[in-house]
């Protein structure tokens, strides 16, 4: 187990993914001060969705955030934030449902998405479980 975590750590830092390993986002316990949207998003997001949400392909694929017609309805991407799907980190345990709702309602309000309905915090605490 311990010399199949150094390989991929090896995969991941020879790739320029290194960033996937920010301690910000693995270190366990951590909770993040930002409250707003933005400032999330660049703690967060951006090292592995990219700074304008484009996503980026290299040891693993991030898929673009920005003109994604998957964020028109809020209840996906909080899935996503909350609980994480395949590589994509659960950041429940990270932030609370005010800052999930601010993340998310960045992400769908900027580079090129239009999606201004507010992100519902019955959906939000129906997600984290809270
Ligand atoms: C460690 C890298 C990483 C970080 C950090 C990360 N993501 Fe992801 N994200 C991924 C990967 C990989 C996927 C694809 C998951 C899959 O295979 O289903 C993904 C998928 C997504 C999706 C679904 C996109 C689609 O088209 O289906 C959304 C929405 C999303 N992430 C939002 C976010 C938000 C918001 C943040 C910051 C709070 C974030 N991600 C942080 C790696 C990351």
């Amino acid at each position: 187990m311990k010399r199949r975590y150094s390989a991929l750590l090896l995969i991941l830092l020879a790739s320029g993914h290194a960033h996937a390993l920010d301690p910000q986002v693995s270190a366990p316990g951590k909770h993040f001060e930002q409250r707003e949207g933005e400032g999330l998003f660049k703690a967060i997001c951006q090292g592995c969705h990219m700074a304008k949400g484009q996503g980026a392909q290299g040891a693993g694929a991030y898929p673009a955030l920005a003109n994604n017609p998957r964020l028109s309805a809020d209840a996906y991407p909080v899935f996503m934030v909350a609980q994480g799907q395949g590589g994509m980190p659960a950041f429940k345990s990270f932030l609370d449902d005010e800052q999930i709702a601010s993340v998310v309602t960045y992400i769908r309000t900027h580079n090129g998405n239009a999606f201004n309905e507010p992100v519902n915090m019955a959906t939000v605490k129906a997600l984290t479980g809270r």
